[in-house]
């Protein structure tokens, strides 16, 4: 008696279970927040919330088994390269860790092309932590497995504003509505470039509080005008304060300072403590992408509206989220 099933709407006949390869985001890259709609979002954190609960349930399972990721690091990382890391090895995938360029081809002089062309003839995946503006788009270009931009130079870091979102929705339930205050270093800050992109899908408020030299790049301010994002800038946090419902709190990045005098002046501008959540709402998140400097004291980590060490554990969630639809398993 033949076994064979009709193909359904989600599942191939000719592929096991599980596997959904006409699902949104299979074999696609991730580069930008741009490319990403209300529903992607609402889709990507349902599977995130799964990935939650399977891993408080089971811990380690093989929606992955047999794939590998190639994780391509030329700048520094604790928190995105050893989640990535984790979520492969969750999901029973393997992990080629590239964390320091300089002992690999590159020191000879190899391109980002090739060393790209050569990481995918090895793995299913490439996740790409560049210093320049566009490298994972040109890596993109070059490469036939997907690309995942893990931060380029001052552009974006789309993985991050993905955990970012799922922080909000996951703590405060809702996005809607929301004032969200985005602190400290805008202009370097790729965190903030792509989480501000992000939230102009909602109906939000926007505050932006910076030192001059720091403020959120015009053409940032320009892409939410244009969607009618109520957004207003400040030098100091006290006057938005009391209306903010999430405080987003950001490192001053010395490394992408041409003049280092320019850093000294504007260097700890900002210091959150206990002292300043007096003035803060009960519901408030403080967030931060981490790692931090001085800009968020310690004295903060016990209270309650520090969701900044739960930030990276949902960041976990989202690349095993995303890891799964790009390799045609979520
Ligand atoms: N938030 C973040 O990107 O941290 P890492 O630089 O440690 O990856």
């Amino acid at each position: 008696m033949s076994t064979y099933l009709p193909p359904t709407r989600n599942h191939s006949p000719y592929l096991p279970f599980g596997d959904q390869r006409g699902a949104p985001f299979y074999g696609k890259d991730i580069l930008s927040v741009k490319q990403f709609s209300k529903s992607d979002l609402d889709y990507i954190f349902g599977v995130a919330h799964e990935m939650s609960e399977m891993v408080s349930r089971v811990g380690t399972f093989d929606l992955l088994k047999g794939k590998i990721l190639a994780n391509l690091f030329y700048e520094p990382s604790t928190r995105t390269s050893s989640s990535f890391t984790s979520a492969m090895e969750r999901l029973g995938g393997s992990v080629i860790p590239i964390n320091e360029v300089r002992y690999s081809s590159v020191s000879k002089g190899e391109s980002l092309a090739d060393t790209v062309r050569t990481l995918e003839c090895y793995a299913d995946v490439i996740v790409l932590r560049h210093p320049e503006v566009g490298a994972s788009a040109q890596a993109a270009r070059y490469a036939r497995k997907p690309i995942i931009n893990a931060g380029d130079g001052v552009g974006e870091h789309p993985t991050q504003a993905l955990l970012d979102l799922f922080t909000i929705v996951e703590e405060l339930n809702q996005v809607d509505g929301l004032t969200v205050t985005l602190l400290g270093d805008l202009k370097y800050g790729r965190t903030v470039h792509s989480l501000a992109r992000l939230l102009s899908l909602y109906n939000v408020r926007i505050n932006y509080i910076s030192p001059d030299i720091l403020r959120m790049p015009a053409e940032i301010v320009a892409e939410l005008d244009e969607k009618g994002i109520p957004q207003a800038a400040y030098n100091t946090l006290d006057e938005v304060l009391p209306e903010t419902d999430v405080l987003y709190v950001t490192r001053v990045q010395k490394e992408r300072f041409e003049d280092l005098n320019e850093y000294e002046q504007v260097r700890g501008a900002y210091v959150i403590s206990a002292e300043t959540l007096l003035a803060a709402r009960e519901r408030m998140i403080v967030m931060h992408p981490l790692p931090r400097v001085g800009e968020i004291s310690m004295d903060v980590d016990e209270d309650p509206r520090a969701a900044y060490f739960r930030q990276m554990e949902y960041g976990l969630y989202v690349r095993m989220a995303l890891l799964a639809m790009v390799l045609g398993k979520a």
